[in-house]
């Protein structure tokens, strides 16, 4: 079974309640996505593989770690998760970025492929898939499926909400896959929305409705 990390730290637990707030702005909220994925990938990476360099510093020649950046790929699922992308990548710059296109049917709830183009080597590398909510857990189900079906292999699953029901489901489908989680929320509502969760993120960053 996958593990599930939720985040405790103060930072994150602030930028997290403000991202909830409906009077939040468009512009405010995507900050808010972006420095919040930015302080949870600090984490995430944590297991990162390093590779031993040699280097000379002024003084004399040495060995030191440093990161294998080529083979990490960070993958949003559309559209929302974009908003994750720049905070991972102002820490793993080198990463490359694989999308998967889904939208939940708004009638069955159910998720809905209509795009996915990952980097070629995506079997070798270690795999974020970042979408800032987790709700029922069929979009983040589906994509690490297509991800799957496609060669990936090492995959880690980041969002900034997750309502029980989501992280059951995704644990069942994807025992190997970790969870990191910003904030656990109480459950779904009738529409399938996160209680209290945040709206719907998508809209919120974008400034749709
Ligand atoms: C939202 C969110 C997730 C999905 C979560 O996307 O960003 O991808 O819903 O719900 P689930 O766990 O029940 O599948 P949405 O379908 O609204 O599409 P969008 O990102 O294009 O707004
Ligand atoms: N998608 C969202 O954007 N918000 C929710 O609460 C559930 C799914």
């Amino acid at each position: 079974m996958g593990n599930v990390y939720v985040f405790d730290h103060p930072l994150i637990q602030h930028k997290t309640a403000m991202l909830r707030m409906a009077e939040t702005s468009v512009k405010d909220f995507r900050e808010l996505v972006k420095e919040i994925a930015m302080l949870m990938g600090y984490e995430a990476t944590r297991k990162l593989p390093l590779e031993e360099v040699k280097i000379t510093t002024p003084i004399c020649d040495t060995s030191v770690n440093m990161l294998k950046g080529e083979d990490i790929a960070i993958v949003p699922i559309l559209r929302a998760g974009l908003g994750m992308v720049d905070g991972m990548l102002a820490l793993v710059p080198n990463a490359k970025v694989g999308h998967v296109g889904l939208y939940r049917d708004p009638d069955t709830h159910e998720p809905v492929e209509y795009y996915c183009k990952l980097p070629n080597d995506i079997e070798k590398r270690e795999i974020f898939v970042v979408d800032p909510m987790l709700a029922t857990g069929g979009s983040a189900s589906a994509a690490i499926d297509f991800i799957k079906a496609r060669g990936g292999k090492r995959i880690i699953f980041m969002c900034l909400i997750a309502a029980p029901e989501g992280i059951e489901v995704l644990q069942k489908d994807h025992p190997d896959v970790d969870i990191f989680i910003a904030a656990k929320d109480e459950k779904l509502n009738e529409n399938a929305y996160i209680v209290p969760g945040l709206g719907d993120a998508g809209d919120r960053l974008y400034g749709t409705k």
